[in-house]
């Protein structure tokens, strides 16, 4: 992942951002973002499932295609969903090269300490980004949606895996839910860039969910979210002012019509007194 590498090389904030669709793609690449993930949090943000764990494989390959057309600049990366390459490292690279191939992705993103997998996809041409921390497809194991690497022992596991992500050959690493410290020793020491959501500042890049930085979610957000438009207030009054617009006849207005052509309308009023219908 060159683009990634130079900006750490560089020293630049890697500046990154989830999409699903067209229009969400398209406004992050234009908005000059460096890297659009098509996140699983799909499942939850867009098709309102409880957690990341159902969306499949076609849905996330369905979604990424739609991103493709709207990203023109940036990064495209996939995230391979839960058990699209949980089973055998072969299955995992199959799973990837559809994103590639099929969607048009230039990287895909794991979760957890998967080395072999990263190895195989690097060995086969494939960029990927790694995802450690609090990953979401492990909530089960988990116990919820907690904060990682808070004891020495887990913080000291941290740092060796992603260590060893890198030396597999991933390209890029997400730290999510960990100490700001926790995160920011891993940043130092890796060679690759890290992008952080809920790490801290002192990652080589941040990361939102599309839907958490314009307000369109329902439940409260997580603390390390910062909001920067309340995209729901906004268009829910939107289309409450469109109901009471149509409730009240005021829309569409004659300016919003279509209308005939002076000669059509004149032939057609013809007809309706002749009771016969004449060429125009
Ligand atoms: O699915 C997702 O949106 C993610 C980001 C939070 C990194 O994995």
């Amino acid at each position: 992942m060159p683009v990634l590498a130079d900006l750490k090389r560089q020293s630049r904030a890697i500046c990154a951002l989830t999409a699903y669709d067209y229009s969400s793609g398209r406004l992050a690449d234009e908005a000059g973002v460096d890297m659009v993930l098509v996140g699983d949090s799909l499942a939850m943000v867009v098709l309102g499932q409880e957690n990341t764990m159902a969306v499949t494989v076609d849905e996330m390959l369905h979604h990424t295609r739609a991103v493709r057309r709207g990203v023109r600049r940036a990064l495209l990366v996939a995230d391979m969903p839960f058990g699209s390459y949980h089973g055998t490292v072969r299955e995992g690279v199959v799973n990837a090269v559809r994103f590639i191939k099929e969607a048009g992705a230039e990287a895909v993103k794991i979760e957890g300490a998967r080395v072999e997998l990263a190895r195989a996809l690097s060995e086969a041409e494939i960029p990927v980004v790694g995802h450690l921390g609090l990953t979401p497809q492990s909530i089960h194991r988990m116990g919820g949606y907690k904060v990682q690497g808070r004891t020495a022992d887990a913080a000291l596991q941290l740092k060796a895996d992603a260590q060893a992500l890198a030396e597999a050959g991933v390209g890029a690493l997400v730290l999510e839910g960990l100490p700001r410290e926790v995160a920011a020793a891993i940043t130092a020491e890796l060679p690759i860039p890290t992008i952080g959501i809920g790490a801290g500042p002192e990652c080589d890049g941040q990361i939102l969910v599309f839907h958490d930085l314009v307000g369109l979610t329902f439940a409260p957000s997580a603390k390390f979210v910062r909001r920067y438009a309340d995209g729901g207030a906004l268009i829910r009054e939107a289309i409450e002012h469109y109901r009471e617009d149509v409730e009240r006849r005021s829309f569409p207005s004659d300016e919003e019509s279509y209308h005939l052509p002076g000669a059509t309308r004149r032939a057609l009023e013809a007809a309706e007194t002749t009771g016969t219908l004449r060429k125009a």
